[in-house]
């Protein structure tokens, strides 16, 4: 069936989190014509979107606070207010979270669609006249087809008479964190999957307000949502591959960034996402490989299952190694000892954490009972503590000598507001986000306020080696075999 050509006059889009939030923005402020209306469940992050103080604003996103000034209350609305947004929408964007199951079938490696159902349900329910469904969040394949069946069984006249009708577009999101507002403004291409060709001319018509059109692919649904999977899991593969190599570079005598050099200068290669550290994070890889894992076996390909798993598998891998080379290094053991981590967000710019590598490191060291001093400049302890589920302690005083914990052998940490507070007393500095302030860092300062000998250990390759070893500290850098 072909519907109407739509002009999108409203849009809403359900969730208003590291997606929904910066893409609807984007959208608001280059086509200042259209409404936008984010919703969301959660009261405080709405309240947050809404904060007059912009710093506030719930997700830390550089140039997303100039975006959302311009925007918010022009023609940009973030509200509770579910049901008559959709009620007034000409297009629904899904954008809700997708974890991965923790119970039941497919546990482990399934996406958990609870959420995008109970969007198609509400959806379902509120919608008026014709409604383009657009599928933002990353989803298994075939998922439209759910959220499809679920619409269609509800199409039919509302109450007044008038018809009601539903199209389901795919249009997976590419932003990665950090760098969302340019990867939204400039992004490498929109995709655009559907069946109707008049839906996907509407949505690309938005696009296409500062997108050039030959950026903008338009592909059957299934392969756009096998796309962004397969998207991420090759970007998630060419970390876990730099890593192996780093590992067999650190005991062979070579330097990763040599090898990353030499083989990135292949065109056919590329230089991009060839940074060796300890290991992915982020709330998409893991998640998209483990549902192409739970795919390939659905459909009776356990080769292909084993090949994606064992990407995840060396990543885990990478974030035990580096924490038991930690203590192997300390003497053989941490219980006790003060470790000052630098970083606990997956990667800089964001104050995100989820599957973050720290998270892994830190619970290894903490098993062993080390006194973990966290700094991070945009991570809340609140959020750490969850992370690691372990309330934080008061600081221990140095000069009060050995604290309970130490005495007990207890693994405990506590935020700090800055790096001289962290290395207070600490045996190791680890490293484990680049932040760039972690590149300039003065380790001759540094290195008076630390317990001697004192390690550097740089998960990220980011320090300058000469500096730490002239400040009389030892250093481990990773995929590094000279030091
Ligand atoms: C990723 C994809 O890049 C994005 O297209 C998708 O929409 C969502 O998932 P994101 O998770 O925000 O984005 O971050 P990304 O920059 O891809 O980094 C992911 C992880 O890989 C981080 O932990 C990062 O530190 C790590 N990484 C990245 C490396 O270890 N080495 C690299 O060379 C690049
Ligand atoms: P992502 O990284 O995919 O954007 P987030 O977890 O940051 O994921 O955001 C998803 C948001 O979706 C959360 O703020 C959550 O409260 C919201 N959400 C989930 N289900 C619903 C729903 N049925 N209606 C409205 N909002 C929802």
């Amino acid at each position: 069936m072909k519907t109407p050509l739509t002009e999108i006059r409203n849009i809403c889009c359900i969730g208003a989190g590291y997606v929904g939030g910066p893409t609807m923005a984007v959208i608001a402020d280059r086509c200042p014509k259209i409404q936008v209306n984010v919703v969301d469940l959660n009261e405080s992050r709405i309240a947050a979107w809404n904060d007059s103080d912009l710093s506030n604003l719930p997700i830390y996103e550089p140039g997303l606070d100039k975006i959302v000034q311009r925007a918010r209350g022009r023609n940009l609305y973030f509200s509770t207010e579910v049901e008559p947004s959709i009620a007034n929408a000409d297009m629904v964007f899904i954008s809700v979270n997708t974890p991965t199951k923790t119970r039941g079938l497919g546990s482990g490696q399934a996406s958990d669609l609870r959420w995008v159902e109970a969007c198609a349900r509400q959806v379902a329910k509120c919608a008026q006249g014709h409604t383009i469904v657009v599928e933002k969040s990353t989803l298994p394949v075939r998922t439209a087809e759910t959220i499809q069946a679920i619409l269609q069984a509800s199409q039919g006249p509302q109450s007044n008479g008038e018809p009601r009708s539903f199209v389901v577009l795919s249009n997976p999101e590419f932003l990665a964190e950090g760098t969302a507002i340019k990867d939204l403004e400039t992004p490498d291409r929109v995709l655009i999957g559907g069946e109707d060709s008049h839906a996907i001319e509407s949505l690309a018509s938005i696009y296409n307000k500062w997108v050039p059109s030959e950026k903008i692919l338009r592909t059957n649904l299934w392969s756009s949502e096998l796309s962004k999977l397969t998207a991420n899991a090759f970007l998630a593969q060419r970390i876990s591959s730099i890593n192996s190599v780093a590992a067999l570079c650190e005991l062979t005598g070579a330097d990763v960034k040599e090898v990353a050099k030499a083989i990135g200068s292949d065109t056919r290669i590329g230089s991009k996402f060839l940074n060796s550290g300890p290991g992915f994070g982020g709330s998409c890889f893991q998640k998209d490989i483990l549902n192409l894992v739970y795919l390939s076996r659905y459909f009776g390909l356990p080769e292909v299952a084993d090949y994606w798993q064992n990407v995840v598998t060396l990543n885990t891998w990478q974030q035990d190694r580096i924490a038991r080379l930690v203590v192997k290094n300390l003497f053989g053991t941490v219980t006790g000892k003060r470790l000052a981590l630098f970083g606990f967000a997956f990667k800089a710019n964001t104050n995100d954490t989820r599957e973050a590598p720290a998270i892994r490191i830190a619970k290894d060291l903490l098993d062993e009972g080390a006194q973990l001093a966290i700094y991070d400049p945009k991570v809340e302890s609140l959020q750490i503590a969850s992370d690691l589920k372990l309330p934080q302690i008061t600081p221990p005083s140095l000069k009060a000598g050995p604290s309970k914990a130490e005495l007990s052998g207890e693994g405990t940490w506590w935020p700090c507001s800055k790096v001289e507070e962290a290395v207070s007393g600490a045996d190791a500095v680890l490293i484990l986000t680049e932040w760039s302030q972690f590149r300039g860092l003065n380790w001759d300062e540094l290195a008076q306020l630390m317990r001697k000998p004192a390690w550097v250990f740089d998960t990220r390759g980011i320090v300058n080696k000469e500096e730490v070893t002239s400040a009389g500290l030892k250093i481990w850098r990773v995929g590094d075999g000279a030091t």
